[in-house]
């Protein structure tokens, strides 16, 4: 049991802008971009080879984000920590 659903995933579900520092999220930013970075080498490398954040724009891994999540079988939380993490480092 080591993940904590504790946040609120509303980004990727509204399609908004990546926000530094959401209010009412408990985890500090690095630890959701180790989360989010831990999820997706586990989750996202499965189908196929695991994608290049560099290769698509941050609206573009929206769209991307929103399509793999649930073939990855993720949560919207996990999902939104997914993608804050690429957009991070892209
Ligand atoms: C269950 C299998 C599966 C998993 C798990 C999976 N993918 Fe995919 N992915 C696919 C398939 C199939 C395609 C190609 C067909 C399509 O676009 O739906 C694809 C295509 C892609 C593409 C190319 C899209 C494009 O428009 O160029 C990217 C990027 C991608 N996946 C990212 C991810 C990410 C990020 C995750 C983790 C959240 C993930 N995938 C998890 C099956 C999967």
């Amino acid at each position: 049991m080591k993940k904590l659903f504790i946040i609120p995933a509303v980004l990727l579900l509204v399609g908004s802008c990546t926000q530094k520092g959401t209010p009412g999220t408990k985890m500090s930013e690095s630890q959701r971009l180790a989360e989010g970075k831990t999820i997706f080498e586990n989750s996202c490398g499965k189908c196929h080879d695991l994608p290049d954040p560099k290769a698509h724009n941050d609206t573009e891994w929206i769209g991307i984000v929103n399509a793999m999540a649930p073939k990855a079988k993720l949560s919207s939380e996990q999902g939104a920590l997914v993608y804050d993490y690429i957009t991070s480092v892209n």
